[in-house]
């Protein structure tokens, strides 16, 4: 049998390379070998407060991406989560089996309560809705950006835990994430993370900026006053993101790449790689507007509803079962 796979995306804003380099690039070669399942996650979006009709929008923005980056429907399974209710299910049984001291020290809620008392409950709760999408697929492996592998950990002792207490239910996942591109950094700030939410648009460039934008956003980037192009996280963290970038869409060892520019200077070195990451850009985006516009989308999300459905129905009634529910 096949190794299963699930991982997923949140509509909110658009996709940016790091989504691209660190998850889709994976979700796109895995479709051949193994038995994939693809999720647009808009119930982890409205953790956050989200504009309902922009939601809706970004939703299908998210799925018609999926299919311009190589997704196959034929292949994988695409789906949006809020279609499969078991979703929000078998959250509640893992609410009810986890401890607060666990999700307590999930970084990516510290970071984003703040520490505050006001902080949304769903954050707080958010990857135990995870933790659900993964286990009711039988996932064996979740390939994501290295920013998910926490949740991806309490996924496992959730399940081992589960397993224990109730007998075999679940597979126990694993992470996967790129050798090269696990974590892509901000281009202004590139300590930081490049994600969907900082205020300023040239901290990222989404899979939809235009030439112009990508340029702006690559010549203003961050880098360091030494001059040298080399490959160093610590010292030239700025310089050390764009050869990953460089690397990742020209196909080129990073090292391979120090070397081509030995003795250019930055100007060169950005100029070149606003050339690579557009022409890469520009078959995804001529792919994403036929797609969008396209009523194959709606059918796509539809039957993949239905698939995944039926899958996701199967656990559930296994867990039903383990936990002293009724199975009608
Ligand atoms: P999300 O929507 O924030 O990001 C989608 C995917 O992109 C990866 N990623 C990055 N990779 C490299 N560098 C970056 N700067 C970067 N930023 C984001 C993320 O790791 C992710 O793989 N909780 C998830 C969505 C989710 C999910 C799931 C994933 C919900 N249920 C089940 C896997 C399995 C999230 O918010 O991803």
């Amino acid at each position: 049998m096949k190794p299963k796979v699930f991982s997923g995306v949140q509509p909110t804003g658009n996709i940016h390379l790091g989504n691209y380099i660190g998850a889709l690039r994976q979700f796109v070669e895995l479709q051949d070998t193994m038995d994939c399942v693809y999720c647009i996650v808009d119930m982890h979006s409205i953790t956050l407060p989200q504009d309902p009709e922009q939601l809706r929008q970004t939703t299908l923005d998210v799925a018609a991406l999926y299919m311009a980056v190589g997704l196959d429907p034929k292949k994988a399974t695409i789906f949006v989560q809020s279609t499969v209710p078991q979703h929000a299910e078998l959250s509640w049984v893992l609410t009810c089996n986890s401890y607060t001291g666990e999700l307590s020290r999930m970084t990516q809620f510290k970071d984003k309560s703040k520490g505050s008392e006001s902080a949304p409950t769903g954050l707080f709760t958010y990857p135990l809705l995870m933790a659900a999408d993964i286990l009711l697929y039988d996932a064996n492996i979740v390939p994501v950006g290295n920013d998910q592998k926490q949740h991806i950990e309490l996924t496992r002792d959730l399940a081992i835990r589960f397993n224990n207490k109730f007998g075999d239910t679940f597979v126990v996942p694993d992470y996967k994430g790129m050798e090269v591109g696990a974590r892509i950094m901000a281009l202004d700030e590139p300590t930081k993370k490049m994600s969907k939410s900082a205020e300023n648009i040239h901290s990222r460039i989404s899979l939809l900026d235009k030439p112009e934008k990508v340029k702006k956003s690559i010549m203003k980037s961050t880098t360091d006053s030494e001059g040298i192009i080399r490959y160093d996280v610590s010292e030239k963290p700025g310089i050390s993101n764009l050869l990953t970038i460089y690397s990742v869409f020209s196909g080129k060892k990073i090292d391979e790449v120090v070397q081509q520019y030995e003795g250019s200077g930055y100007g060169q070195f950005k100029k070149d790689l606003v050339e690579i990451v557009n022409e890469h850009l520009d078959p995804i985006q001529k792919k994403y507007y036929e797609i969008r516009e396209s009523e194959e989308l709606i059918k796509v999300l539809k039957e993949g509803g239905e698939k995944a459905g039926a899958i996701a129905e199967n656990t559930m009634k296994r867990v039903r079962e383990k936990i002293g529910f009724i199975n009608l």
